[in-house]
């Protein structure tokens, strides 16, 4: 499982064979803005994907504010409850490419260096105060905010802290300050925070939230530690889920030994750093070149020659490719049923609690992985999303139809775009039904139920889905 998951940190989904543009239907006088969706357009998708471009939007380099569709809702309806789950923002590599210099990049957080956030320097002297007890065990012992002149490896970086202060900040405006979803006395059990013990995840959450709460207040602030990436708590053990990750390892290595070109560029890559071909491999050198490219920082040389954007080119364009046969093979598909049921389990709870009123966990953060996110949207259906690019969220949202106060419906959005029509539990509702979003049975009938069936077994809950015999 270390193999695999080190391996997928660094894929990235390629852009879909299908284009996603906004497109706006207004009926039953729901307004055009809160009915945009994003769906399929083979006509103005490029025949072939730019592993260039899908790199840069990887990095997610912050820019001008973007527009996103969070909070968009009829009048009648009342926000109920919030559950985001975001991938850390931009780091510096986990490995180094062997015999090079490793890329320069200052982790420090400065006010005139670029890119910069108006509360980067309120969040830095907030943070040096300390955390009090904030923190479940272990994460007491991490630094709450990057400082390492020259980055540790896989240290959040300023950009990423950035990324985070903007998401925050985004969301404040919309689900405080538009929809007021906490009162003005809220508390500690209005939020539910969760993380995994890497220093990235845990100062994005206080990035994000620094952006989000009005008051950043310590003593209402308590970030639970997560040890397993897929957030499974105590439902971690499904043996056909790691039958399912060994056949599409299996996959992806079998990919990897057809693609002559792929072999040359690591052969001549390795003859650049001087080591065998099998240990640069071993160094997944595109997760270095990646930080090269977001930070624009010139490929590494030494006296054979120099790394290069053609080398770069074949190993993403490779990475496209696998992207793209994993979804065809759907064992990703399967690994990710089984491995995100336990998160999404969890969230349907507190979804449904909040329905009966209760007023706790009515802001959930989660804050993750790649392999965390990646899992959750392959198994709801979106398997077209790019791969979570850094600083990536994936919320979902639920509301009450305040005329009828009884029905309960969610949103889900990916980077600022409304994807709710494109789950399989609700690919089909507007076609269906009037309703301008994806009723909350829908999603707890797939979390409870369909997503074992969509294995192809005869199994109907997790347990026997996890221990299904002659898989
Ligand atoms: C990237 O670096 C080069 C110099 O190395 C500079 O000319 C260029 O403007 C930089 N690009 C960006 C987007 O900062
Ligand atoms: C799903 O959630 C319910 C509570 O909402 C819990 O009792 C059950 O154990 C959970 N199942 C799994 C597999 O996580």
């Amino acid at each position: 499982i270390r193999y695999f998951l080190k391996s997928m940190e660094h894929s990235i989904w390629p852009s879909s064979a299908v284009h996603l543009i906004p497109v706006s239907t207004a009926k039953n006088g729901v307004s055009s803005k809160s009915r945009k969706r994003i769906m399929p357009d083979p006509v103005t998708e490029p025949p072939v994907t730019d592993p260039v471009y899908e790199a840069l939007l990887y990095c997610n380099i912050p820019s001008v504010a973007e527009r996103s569709m969070e909070g968009h809702a009829p009048h009648h309806f009342k926000l109920v409850s919030v559950h985001v789950f975001i991938r850390h923002g931009d780091r510096y590599p986990l490995y180094v490419i062997p015999k090079t210099k490793r890329p320069e990049i200052d982790c420090t957080l400065v006010a005139n260096r670029k890119p910069y956030h108006p509360k980067l320097e309120a969040f830095v002297s907030h943070m040096s105060k300390g955390s009090g007890a904030s923190f479940e065990s272990p994460l007491n012992s991490l630094p709450l905010y990057p400082n390492h002149p020259l980055c540790e490896m896989g240290e959040l970086t300023q950009t990423g802290v950035v990324q985070h202060l903007q998401n925050g900040q985004l969301l404040r405006d919309i689900y405080l300050k538009k929809h007021k979803l906490l009162p003005n006395d809220w508390s500690a059990d209005q939020l539910y925070l969760e993380t995994t013990g890497k220093s990235r995840t845990l100062q994005s959450g206080l990035a994000l939230l620094y952006g989000f709460l009005p008051d950043f207040d310590w003593k209402k602030i308590y970030f639970r530690h997560q040890p397993s990436a897929l957030f499974c708590s105590g439902s971690c053990y499904c043996p056909v889920r790691n039958q399912y990750l060994e056949k599409e390892q299996r996959r992806q290595y079998l990919l990897r030994l057809k693609n002559s070109q792929l072999e040359k560029t690591y052969g001549e890559m390795a003859k650049i750093v001087d080591v065998p071909t099998k240990q640069l491999r071993a160094a997944n050198p595109i997760d270095s070149m990646l930080c090269h490219l977001c930070h624009n920082v010139s490929f590494p040389c030494t006296r054979n020659g120099c790394v290069d954007m053609e080398h770069f080119k074949v190993i993403k364009t490779h990475q496209i490719e696998d992207e793209r046969e994993r979804r065809e093979k759907k064992l990703y598909l399967g690994y990710s049923l089984l491995g995100a049921h336990p998160i999404l389990n969890q969230t349907i709870g507190r979804m449904q609690r909040a329905t009966e009123g209760r007023k706790e966990e009515l802001f959930a953060l989660y804050s993750a992985h790649d392999v965390t996110l990646s899992p959750v949207l392959s198994a709801l259906g979106l398997s077209e999303a790019r791969f979570p690019r850094f600083a990536a969220r994936l919320i979902f949202e639920l509301w009450q139809d305040r005329e009828k106060p009884n029905e309960h419906s969610v949103r889900i959005l990916y980077n600022g775009v409304d994807v709710t029509f494109h789950t399989s539990f609700c690919q089909d509702h507007h076609k269906r039904s009037p309703k301008p979003m994806c009723p909350l049975e829908n999603l707890v009938r797939f979390v409870k139920r369909d997503m074992f069936v969509a294995l192809g077994g005869s199994s109907t809950n997790y347990y026997d889905a996890c221990h299904r015999e002659g898989f």
